[in-house]
């Protein structure tokens, strides 16, 4: 067992967490890990925060969402503007899927907003075929359904949202950036392309840029696809429970162990790791510096 385990979740600002809540959970995310009002040392602000599970989660969609509310300062900060995708900044959450069409068509009949309808696709250089869709979330986050039909054809059953399989983010240097993560675990590159991604085109808001994107694959939990853009658009960070994906989170099974291996490998915290109770348990996380200064955690989950 190594010590990082891939993407565990991403968190999500919302402007009201009750209907976020609701809404993912059409959405798959039905199981409440846990429900906790209080300071979020670290960041520091004072924030409702639900770790959200998907009973359907599968090794190839296994990632969770944590939906947070910052409920200090003028509550939830605005979602960052000006980008269409792939801009410094997370960018998307990706839900493995299995029938993307089937799933897509759900997700727009409960009031999602289609963002690219369900199309065939292959990533190179392993040749790897997919069917891909998006839907906007009711407050703009991009949620992206795949379905790796060329890496196996999903685990058996009813069509179905499973959990995260991906989170893309926004870097200055894709070099800089997966030579990070591998240490960290995101060892096998499942593709790397060069090539704009057509369908994509009407999400800028002026001329498209080029895309340079890989996806980089730990043994366990969900997979990263870091972006970088020419030109690149505005900073899309925004402020720590930003409204859409804002963060990430690599999980581990043991906090103090993971944050000794950040520290062997020169990688600095951003404050001291925190353990926080949350009625059902404890939530451990602890913030550390990417190279692009996004907000990226390591966490151990004891809910
Ligand atoms: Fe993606």
């Amino acid at each position: 067992m190594s010590t990082f385990r891939g993407v565990d979740h991403v968190g999500v600002g919302v402007p009201d967490i009750d209907a976020a809540v609701r809404f993912y959970g059409r959405v798959g995310f039905s199981d409440v890990l846990f429900d906790y009002t209080g300071d979020v040392p670290g960041p520091d602000r004072s924030a409702r925060v639900v770790m959200l599970g998907n009973p359907g989660a599968t090794p190839i969609g296994p990632g969770r969402i944590k939906l947070v509310q910052v409920l200090d300062g003028d509550g939830p900060p605005p979602a960052p503007t000006g980008g269409g995708w792939g801009e410094l900044g997370i960018c998307e959450i990706c839900l493995h899927a299995r029938a993307v069409d089937h799933v897509h068509r759900q997700l727009v009949a409960a009031g999602a907003e289609s963002l690219m309808e369900p199309l065939a696709a292959d990533v190179q250089p392993h040749d790897v075929s997919l069917d891909i869709a998006y839907v906007a979330d009711p407050w703009q986050g991009k949620l992206e359904l795949i379905e790796w039909t060329g890496l196996w054809r999903s685990l058996p059953g009813n069509p179905r949202a499973e959990g995260v399989n991906h989170v893309a983010f926004g870097v200055a240097d894709i070099d800089r950036t997966r030579a990070f993560y591998e240490r960290l675990g995101f060892t096998e590159m499942l593709f790397e392309s060069t090539d704009f991604f057509d369908p994509m085109a009407p999400w800028y808001p002026g001329e498209p840029p080029d895309q340079h994107m890989i996806m980089m694959l730990s043994a366990q939990g969900g997979a990263i696809e870091p972006v970088v853009l020419d030109p690149p658009g505005p900073d899309c960070r925004g402020e720590w429970g930003h409204i859409g994906p804002f963060e990430f989170a690599v999980g581990v099974g043991n906090l103090e162990q993971g944050v000794a291996r950040l520290r062997e490998l020169g990688v600095d915290l951003r404050g001291e790791p925190q353990t926080i109770d949350v009625g059902t348990g404890e939530w451990r996380y602890a913030y550390f510096r990417d190279p692009d200064d996004l907000y990226v955690s390591l966490v151990e989950a004891r809910y």
